[in-house]
Protein backbone atom coordinates (compact mmCIF):
# COMPACT_ATOMS: atom_id res chain seq x y z
CA UNK A 1 0.00 0.00 0.00
CA UNK A 2 1.69 3.64 -0.89
CA UNK A 3 1.10 6.45 1.19
CA UNK A 4 -1.58 9.20 -0.51
CA UNK A 5 -1.64 12.48 0.31
CA UNK A 6 -4.45 13.53 2.27
CA UNK A 7 -4.54 17.14 0.82
CA UNK A 8 -2.14 18.46 -1.89
CA UNK A 9 -0.14 20.62 0.19
CA UNK A 10 0.12 16.42 3.04
CA UNK A 11 0.15 14.61 5.19
CA UNK A 12 0.72 11.79 3.32
CA UNK A 13 -1.20 9.00 5.01
CA UNK A 14 -1.48 4.95 4.35
CA UNK A 15 -4.92 5.13 2.23
CA UNK A 16 -6.08 2.63 5.17
CA UNK A 17 -5.48 3.78 8.95
CA UNK A 18 -5.59 1.75 11.81
CA UNK A 19 -7.40 3.31 14.93
CA UNK A 20 -7.26 2.63 18.52
CA UNK A 21 -10.20 3.41 19.82
CA UNK A 22 -11.10 -0.18 21.23
CA UNK A 23 -7.62 -0.80 21.97
CA UNK A 24 -7.87 0.14 25.64
CA UNK A 25 -8.84 -3.60 27.13
CA UNK A 26 -5.81 -4.90 24.99
CA UNK A 27 -2.44 -6.36 26.21
CA UNK A 28 0.74 -5.21 25.49
CA UNK A 29 1.14 -7.65 23.60
CA UNK A 30 -1.81 -7.68 21.38
CA UNK A 31 -1.09 -3.32 20.94
CA UNK A 32 2.43 -4.79 19.62
CA UNK A 33 0.97 -7.04 17.33
CA UNK A 34 -1.54 -4.44 15.80
CA UNK A 35 0.77 -2.16 15.37
CA UNK A 36 3.31 -4.91 13.11
CA UNK A 37 1.04 -6.38 11.58
CA UNK A 38 -1.05 -2.82 10.20
CA UNK A 39 3.04 -2.02 9.07
CA UNK A 40 3.53 -5.39 7.80
CA UNK A 41 0.36 -4.84 5.23
CA UNK A 42 1.13 -1.21 4.60
CA UNK A 43 -0.81 0.54 7.01
CA UNK A 44 1.65 3.03 8.53
CA UNK A 45 -0.90 6.02 10.03
CA UNK A 46 -2.75 5.95 13.45
CA UNK A 47 -5.71 7.33 14.56
CA UNK A 48 -5.76 8.30 18.30
CA UNK A 49 -7.88 10.57 20.44
CA UNK A 50 -6.54 11.66 23.75
CA UNK A 51 -9.81 10.48 25.38
CA UNK A 52 -9.77 7.49 23.76
CA UNK A 53 -10.18 4.53 26.61
CA UNK A 54 -10.83 7.23 29.07
CA UNK A 55 -7.34 8.62 28.13
CA UNK A 56 -5.07 5.77 28.04
CA UNK A 57 -4.96 4.58 24.59
CA UNK A 58 -2.33 7.09 23.61
CA UNK A 59 0.20 5.88 26.64
CA UNK A 60 -0.28 2.53 25.18
CA UNK A 61 0.57 3.29 21.77
CA UNK A 62 3.46 5.18 23.42
CA UNK A 63 5.03 2.60 25.12
CA UNK A 64 5.19 0.48 21.94
CA UNK A 65 7.40 3.21 20.63
CA UNK A 66 9.13 4.25 23.81
CA UNK A 67 10.47 0.21 23.33
CA UNK A 68 11.24 0.56 19.84
CA UNK A 69 12.31 4.14 18.70
CA UNK A 70 12.81 3.19 15.42
CA UNK A 71 9.06 2.29 14.82
CA UNK A 72 8.47 6.65 15.03
CA UNK A 73 9.93 7.39 11.40
CA UNK A 74 7.59 4.11 9.48
CA UNK A 75 4.28 5.60 10.86
CA UNK A 76 2.17 8.85 11.06
CA UNK A 77 0.42 9.88 13.96
CA UNK A 78 -2.76 10.99 14.11
CA UNK A 79 -4.64 12.60 17.38
CA UNK A 80 -7.44 14.53 18.43
CA UNK A 81 -8.73 17.38 21.44
CA UNK A 82 -11.54 19.20 22.81
CA UNK A 83 -13.39 16.85 24.36
CA UNK A 84 -13.65 17.00 28.30
CA UNK A 85 -15.64 14.53 30.29
CA UNK A 86 -15.95 13.59 33.74
CA UNK A 87 -13.02 10.94 34.73
CA UNK A 88 -11.05 9.58 37.73
CA UNK A 89 -8.28 11.41 35.32
CA UNK A 90 -9.53 14.21 35.11
CA UNK A 91 -11.27 15.30 38.33
CA UNK A 92 -11.86 18.62 37.76
CA UNK A 93 -14.78 17.96 34.71
CA UNK A 94 -17.89 17.73 36.20
CA UNK A 95 -19.90 18.08 32.90
CA UNK A 96 -19.40 16.70 29.07
CA UNK A 97 -18.05 19.86 27.38
CA UNK A 98 -16.28 20.56 24.55
CA UNK A 99 -12.78 23.31 24.97
CA UNK A 100 -11.44 24.69 22.00
CA UNK A 101 -9.31 27.19 24.11
CA UNK A 102 -5.57 28.10 23.41
CA UNK A 103 -4.73 26.71 26.95
CA UNK A 104 -6.45 23.38 26.38
CA UNK A 105 -5.58 22.93 22.79
CA UNK A 106 -2.09 23.30 24.28
CA UNK A 107 -1.83 21.60 27.26
CA UNK A 108 -3.49 18.68 25.34
CA UNK A 109 -0.89 18.26 22.67
CA UNK A 110 2.11 18.79 25.05
CA UNK A 111 0.23 15.90 26.70
CA UNK A 112 -0.66 13.54 23.86
CA UNK A 113 2.96 14.24 22.61
CA UNK A 114 4.60 12.97 26.32
CA UNK A 115 1.80 9.89 26.16
CA UNK A 116 2.90 9.11 22.61
CA UNK A 117 6.40 9.13 23.51
CA UNK A 118 6.86 11.53 20.28
CA UNK A 119 8.34 14.83 19.44
CA UNK A 120 6.15 15.88 16.80
CA UNK A 121 2.25 14.90 15.69
CA UNK A 122 1.73 14.87 12.06
CA UNK A 123 -2.19 15.61 12.27
CA UNK A 124 -3.97 17.13 15.02
CA UNK A 125 -7.85 17.64 14.96
CA UNK A 126 -10.52 19.28 16.45
CA UNK A 127 -12.61 16.15 18.20
CA UNK A 128 -15.87 17.59 17.90
CA UNK A 129 -17.43 21.25 16.60
CA UNK A 130 -17.72 23.73 19.90
CA UNK A 131 -20.06 26.18 19.90
CA UNK A 132 -17.73 28.03 21.97
CA UNK A 133 -15.11 27.89 19.22
CA UNK A 134 -12.98 31.39 18.94
CA UNK A 135 -11.32 30.86 15.35
CA UNK A 136 -9.25 33.68 16.08
CA UNK A 137 -7.76 32.25 19.09
CA UNK A 138 -8.07 28.13 17.61
CA UNK A 139 -6.24 30.12 14.44
CA UNK A 140 -3.48 31.60 16.80
CA UNK A 141 -3.20 28.23 18.44
CA UNK A 142 -2.53 26.20 15.20
CA UNK A 143 0.31 28.56 14.16
CA UNK A 144 2.39 28.53 17.62
CA UNK A 145 1.80 24.91 17.09
CA UNK A 146 3.30 24.42 13.91
CA UNK A 147 5.86 26.85 14.27
CA UNK A 148 7.19 25.10 17.06
CA UNK A 149 7.02 22.13 15.01
CA UNK A 150 4.82 20.58 17.35
CA UNK A 151 2.21 19.81 14.80
CA UNK A 152 2.73 19.36 11.40
CA UNK A 153 -0.90 19.49 9.59
CA UNK A 154 -4.48 20.34 11.17
CA UNK A 155 -8.20 19.28 10.45
CA UNK A 156 -11.24 18.46 12.10
CA UNK A 157 -13.72 16.34 12.82
CA UNK A 158 -17.41 15.64 12.92
CA UNK A 159 -18.27 19.55 12.06
CA UNK A 160 -20.07 20.42 9.47
CA UNK A 161 -19.42 22.35 6.13
CA UNK A 162 -20.15 25.42 7.04
CA UNK A 163 -18.21 25.18 10.57
CA UNK A 164 -15.28 23.77 8.75
CA UNK A 165 -15.12 26.37 5.99
CA UNK A 166 -15.65 28.86 8.94
CA UNK A 167 -12.48 27.54 10.39
CA UNK A 168 -11.09 27.40 7.45
CA UNK A 169 -11.30 31.26 6.40
CA UNK A 170 -8.81 32.25 9.67
CA UNK A 171 -6.52 30.08 8.90
CA UNK A 172 -3.19 30.33 7.24
CA UNK A 173 -3.00 27.19 6.01
CA UNK A 174 -5.42 23.93 5.14
CA UNK A 175 -7.62 22.17 7.17
CA UNK A 176 -6.23 18.68 5.44
CA UNK A 177 -9.35 16.67 6.45
CA UNK A 178 -12.82 16.20 8.32
CA UNK A 179 -13.04 13.13 9.81
CA UNK A 180 -16.87 11.92 9.74
CA UNK A 181 -18.40 8.80 10.02
CA UNK A 182 -19.24 7.12 6.35
CA UNK A 183 -20.10 3.50 6.03
CA UNK A 184 -22.71 1.38 4.01
CA UNK A 185 -24.59 2.27 7.04
CA UNK A 186 -24.12 6.19 7.12
CA UNK A 187 -24.44 7.30 3.44
CA UNK A 188 -25.52 11.00 4.51
CA UNK A 189 -22.23 12.59 3.53
CA UNK A 190 -22.91 11.00 0.13
CA UNK A 191 -25.62 13.70 -0.60
CA UNK A 192 -24.82 16.23 2.48
CA UNK A 193 -22.67 18.03 0.87
CA UNK A 194 -19.42 16.68 3.08
CA UNK A 195 -17.98 15.22 0.43
CA UNK A 196 -18.46 17.72 -1.65
CA UNK A 197 -16.88 20.25 0.31
CA UNK A 198 -13.46 17.77 0.79
CA UNK A 199 -13.36 17.84 -3.29
CA UNK A 200 -13.81 21.49 -3.04
CA UNK A 201 -10.96 21.82 -0.79
CA UNK A 202 -8.56 19.48 -2.12
CA UNK A 203 -8.98 17.60 0.89
CA UNK A 204 -10.02 13.71 1.87
CA UNK A 205 -12.50 12.63 4.30
CA UNK A 206 -11.22 10.00 6.89
CA UNK A 207 -14.03 7.87 7.56
CA UNK A 208 -14.48 6.75 10.96
CA UNK A 209 -16.35 3.40 11.39
CA UNK A 210 -16.23 2.32 8.34
CA UNK A 211 -17.78 -1.02 9.03
CA UNK A 212 -20.55 0.80 10.93
CA UNK A 213 -19.12 0.21 14.36
CA UNK A 214 -19.23 -3.78 13.63
CA UNK A 215 -23.02 -3.43 13.10
CA UNK A 216 -22.99 -3.47 9.34
CA UNK A 217 -25.84 -6.74 8.69
CA UNK A 218 -25.12 -8.39 5.25
CA UNK A 219 -28.01 -10.06 4.12
CA UNK A 220 -26.13 -13.08 2.51
CA UNK A 221 -28.26 -13.95 -0.20
CA UNK A 222 -28.05 -10.35 -1.75
CA UNK A 223 -23.81 -9.94 -1.06
CA UNK A 224 -23.28 -13.54 -1.83
CA UNK A 225 -22.77 -13.15 -5.64
CA UNK A 226 -20.31 -10.34 -5.26
CA UNK A 227 -17.95 -11.73 -3.10
CA UNK A 228 -17.62 -14.53 -5.04
CA UNK A 229 -17.18 -12.23 -7.82
CA UNK A 230 -14.73 -10.25 -6.25
CA UNK A 231 -13.10 -13.12 -4.38
CA UNK A 232 -13.42 -11.08 -1.25
CA UNK A 233 -15.00 -10.89 2.02
CA UNK A 234 -18.15 -8.86 3.07
CA UNK A 235 -16.14 -6.11 4.83
CA UNK A 236 -13.44 -6.10 1.98
CA UNK A 237 -16.40 -5.46 -0.53
CA UNK A 238 -17.74 -2.76 2.27
CA UNK A 239 -14.33 -0.93 2.70
CA UNK A 240 -14.14 -0.85 -1.16
CA UNK A 241 -17.45 0.60 -1.73
CA UNK A 242 -15.76 3.50 0.16
CA UNK A 243 -12.12 3.72 -1.48
CA UNK A 244 -14.74 3.70 -4.96
CA UNK A 245 -15.52 7.38 -3.88
CA UNK A 246 -13.73 10.26 -5.87
CA UNK A 247 -13.26 12.23 -2.76
CA UNK A 248 -10.32 9.89 -2.03
CA UNK A 249 -11.70 8.44 1.97
CA UNK A 250 -9.62 6.90 3.98
CA UNK A 251 -11.21 4.57 6.18
CA UNK A 252 -10.27 3.94 9.32
CA UNK A 253 -10.14 0.58 11.28
CA UNK A 254 -11.54 -0.64 14.12
CA UNK A 255 -10.63 -4.36 14.41
CA UNK A 256 -8.62 -5.48 17.53
CA UNK A 257 -7.79 -8.54 15.50
CA UNK A 258 -4.45 -8.48 13.46
CA UNK A 259 -5.97 -10.82 11.38
CA UNK A 260 -8.58 -8.46 10.33
CA UNK A 261 -6.21 -5.94 9.56
CA UNK A 262 -4.68 -7.84 7.26
CA UNK A 263 -8.19 -8.73 5.77
CA UNK A 264 -8.76 -5.35 5.51
CA UNK A 265 -5.94 -3.96 3.87
CA UNK A 266 -6.68 -5.71 0.65
CA UNK A 267 -9.57 -4.24 0.02
CA UNK A 268 -6.90 -0.91 -1.81
CA UNK A 269 -6.86 -3.70 -4.73
CA UNK A 270 -10.95 -4.04 -5.64
CA UNK A 271 -11.97 -2.13 -8.14
CA UNK A 272 -15.92 -1.98 -7.66
CA UNK A 273 -18.04 -1.76 -11.03
CA UNK A 274 -19.71 1.22 -11.15
CA UNK A 275 -23.20 -1.21 -10.97
CA UNK A 276 -21.90 -3.00 -7.91
CA UNK A 277 -21.36 0.01 -6.00
CA UNK A 278 -25.10 1.41 -7.41
CA UNK A 279 -26.35 -1.91 -6.50
CA UNK A 280 -24.83 -1.90 -2.87
CA UNK A 281 -26.45 1.48 -2.25
CA UNK A 282 -29.61 0.27 -3.42
CA UNK A 283 -29.38 -1.73 -0.78
CA UNK A 284 -28.87 0.57 1.94
CA UNK A 285 -31.13 2.77 0.55
CA UNK A 286 -33.94 0.01 0.02
CA UNK A 287 -34.50 1.83 -3.39
CA UNK A 288 -33.02 2.22 -6.45
CA UNK A 289 -31.68 5.83 -6.70
CA UNK A 290 -34.39 8.36 -8.55
N1 LIG B 1 -13.71 11.14 15.05
C1 LIG B 1 -14.64 10.50 15.74
O1 LIG B 1 -15.56 11.09 16.33
C2 LIG B 1 -14.56 9.01 15.84
C3 LIG B 1 -15.62 8.28 16.40
C4 LIG B 1 -15.50 6.89 16.46
C5 LIG B 1 -14.36 6.27 15.97
N2 LIG B 1 -13.32 7.02 15.45
C6 LIG B 1 -12.12 6.35 14.89
O2 LIG B 1 -12.53 5.40 13.94
C7 LIG B 1 -11.94 4.15 14.25
C8 LIG B 1 -12.83 3.04 13.76
O3 LIG B 1 -14.12 3.09 14.37
P1 LIG B 1 -14.88 1.73 14.67
O4 LIG B 1 -14.11 0.93 15.64
O5 LIG B 1 -16.28 2.04 15.01
O6 LIG B 1 -14.75 1.05 13.21
P2 LIG B 1 -15.36 -0.23 12.51
O7 LIG B 1 -14.22 -0.85 11.76
O8 LIG B 1 -16.57 0.18 11.75
O9 LIG B 1 -15.85 -1.19 13.67
C9 LIG B 1 -14.94 -1.99 14.38
C10 LIG B 1 -15.76 -3.00 15.15
O10 LIG B 1 -16.34 -3.91 14.21
C11 LIG B 1 -16.06 -5.23 14.62
N3 LIG B 1 -16.01 -6.11 13.44
C12 LIG B 1 -16.95 -7.07 13.16
N4 LIG B 1 -16.65 -7.71 12.03
C13 LIG B 1 -15.50 -7.18 11.55
C14 LIG B 1 -14.70 -7.47 10.41
N5 LIG B 1 -14.99 -8.42 9.53
N6 LIG B 1 -13.61 -6.71 10.20
C15 LIG B 1 -13.30 -5.73 11.09
N7 LIG B 1 -14.01 -5.43 12.21
C16 LIG B 1 -15.11 -6.15 12.44
C17 LIG B 1 -14.74 -5.12 15.35
O11 LIG B 1 -14.64 -6.23 16.23
P3 LIG B 1 -13.20 -6.96 16.46
O12 LIG B 1 -12.39 -6.04 17.25
O13 LIG B 1 -13.61 -8.20 17.19
O14 LIG B 1 -12.64 -7.25 15.10
C18 LIG B 1 -14.92 -3.81 16.11
O15 LIG B 1 -15.68 -4.00 17.29
C19 LIG B 1 -11.71 4.21 15.76
O16 LIG B 1 -10.69 3.33 16.20
C20 LIG B 1 -11.28 5.64 15.94
O17 LIG B 1 -9.91 5.78 15.61
C21 LIG B 1 -13.43 8.36 15.38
Amino acid sequence: MTLQPLHSKGPSFSRIITGVWRWHTLSTETVERLIHTSLDEGITTFDHADIYGDHSCEELFGNALKKDASLREKIQLVTKCGIKFSSAKRPATWVKHYDTSEEHITWSVENSLKMLHTDHLDLLLIHRPDPLLDPHEVSETFVKLKAAGKVLHFGVSNFTPSQFEMLQHFLPFPLVTNQIEISLSRIDPLFNGDLDLMLKHGASAMAWSPLGGGKLHFEERVWFAKTAKYNASYSQLALAWLLKHPSTIFPILGTTKPERISEAAKSVDINLDRQDWFEMLKWVMGREVD
